[in-house]
């Protein structure tokens, strides 16, 4: 009853799409559990490089079985253009399962998530544009149209006329925009209905009664912990739940099915869009990790910012998730800099402060203190065991899982399926 979550220990884009398919020829089923198309997650195998965004990364892996879960937020004209990217490559994605409850990006809540920044101006969120944040909030408010709406016509027109009703006042009245038509969303919602269907499948009972068959279940989470709703730094986080307990809640399987919680760990920290950064680098080290770390969001094509690695961070990230291990990525990135200083602390106010600060006050007052530790020139992206790695790259590893809290159980070494060094095994 193996069941594995993969999830992000820092702001997203730390490499989980790379670590989900290097894992999913030994997994039977990957699982998203939340978020969008608002992720991006890169995966090199040979010299093909596919950027996902909705589709779980276990795609890739012939034997393995992909599921859109019921927390996830569907935009199914991006589900589709990705389903026959994919085949025009040669990729078979016939065995996609797709929640009948997952709820669906309407091209409203796009419009309204891109009207809500522009209202918001210098405060905005800077988010994706993808209609996120309103999907969310249209479920959690119930009046959200899920999968399942697409295959009865009269239940798909009168949830959306309730959608619409306070929408459109708030696009014509608030937001001076036009209003949008009932008719024309559902025409265009029913469109996608009988290209989705063979995919459509009640999930939460194929992955409960796979666990009970032995199978391996991978849940992949988009995103990462300091973006979570509940636990990231809010307001600048996404509108779902990344961390752990959002695989339980997201795919329909309990808490004591799960077996591990891999967080995956950058070497360094990035971020995209706003929000407070405490080992953000303004200078020539910030740009030289962007170069060398090719740091460019694959959803939005934004820079992304960059900073030193974040020890109070990581160590936030074990807690929140009750990780078992990290898979740490990018290592390769660093090799160069003569001495790379890490965040093991916080001065907050004069006062020296270990863990993360619960007031958001507080934590946009946080400078880094910085321990520097002595960096490698050699080239490692060939190493293949620990042991490859040059003295002061291992006692870097060494240094970071220290502080972290959890093993290091693997480290990428370059972006590609073979450029990892497997410490201890996953499964
Ligand atoms: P995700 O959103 O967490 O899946 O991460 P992204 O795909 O957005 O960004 C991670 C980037 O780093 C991608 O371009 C990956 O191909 C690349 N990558 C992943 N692991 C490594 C690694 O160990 N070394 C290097 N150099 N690149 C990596
Ligand atoms: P992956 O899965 C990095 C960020 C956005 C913005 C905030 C809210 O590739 O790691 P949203 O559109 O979700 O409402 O935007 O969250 N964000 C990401 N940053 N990687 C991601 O996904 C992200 N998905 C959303 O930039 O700051
Ligand atoms: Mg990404």
């Amino acid at each position: 009853m193996p069941a594995l979550v993969l999830l992000g220990a820092q702001w997203g884009d730390e490499g989980k799409g790379k670590a989900t398919d290097l894992l999913g020829g030994s997994v039977d089923y990957v699982v998203r559990y939340q978020g969008g198309n608002n992720a991006g997650h890169t995966v090199v195998v040979g010299d093909q490089k596919y950027a996902l965004h909705l589709l779980p990364s276990g795609i890739l892996s012939p034997g393995c079985t992909p599921v859109i879960g019921n927390g996830v937020v569907v935009d199914p004209s991006v589900l589709l253009s990705e389903l026959s990217g994919l085949n025009e490559r040669g990729v078979d994605t016939s065995k996609l399962l797709l929640s009948g409850n997952a709820h669906i990006i309407t091209p409203y809540n796009v419009t309204v998530d891109k009207v809500t920044e522009r209202f918001l101006g210098k405060r905005k969120i800077g988010t994706t544009g993808r209609g996120i944040g309103p999907t969310y909030a249209d479920k959690i408010n119930r009046v959200g149209i899920r999968v399942q709406d697409l295959y009865d016509e009269s239940i798909l027109l009168q949830k959306v006329e309730a959608a619409l009703d306070v929408k459109n006042q708030l696009l014509t009245k608030l937001y001076n925009r036009r209003a949008i038509a009932v008719d024309q969303v559902v025409e265009e919602l029913l469109a996608y209905a009988e290209k989705l269907r063979p995919y459509v499948a009640d999930t939460v009972l194929v992955l409960n009664q796979a666990l009970e068959d032995d199978k391996v279940v991978l849940f992949e989470g988009g995103q990462g912990t300091l973006l979570d709703i509940d636990h990231g730094t809010y307001p600048f986080v996404t509108s779902s739940n990344p961390t752990a307990g959002g695989a339980c809640t997201g795919a329909g399987v309990g808490p004591t099915k799960i077996s591990r919680v891999i967080g995956i760990l950058k070497a360094y920290t990035t971020r995209v869009g706003a929000g407070p950064f405490p080992t953000e680098l303004f200078d020539e080290d910030g740009e030289a990790l962007r170069r060398i770390g090719g740091e460019v969001g694959v959803t939005t094509g934004r820079d992304r910012r960059c900073g030193w690695f974040d020890a109070v961070i990581a160590r936030y990230a074990t807690r929140v998730n009750g990780l078992t291990d990290f898979f740490l990525t990018k290592l390769d990135v660093l090799t160069g800099w003569e001495q790379i200083p890490v965040c093991v602390a916080y001065e907050i106010d004069g006062k020296r402060v270990e863990e993360l600060p619960y007031s958001q006050s507080d934590f946009h007052h946080a400078k880094p203190i910085y321990e520097n530790l002595p960096g490698w020139s050699e080239d490692i992206t060939k190493a293949k065991t620990f042991e490859d790695l040059p003295k002061n790259a291992q006692d870097y590893v060494k240094a970071l899982e220290e502080m972290s809290g959890a093993p290091i159980s693997a480290i990428g070494v370059g972006p590609g399926r073979d450029e990892t060094i497997q410490i201890n095994s996953f499964i």
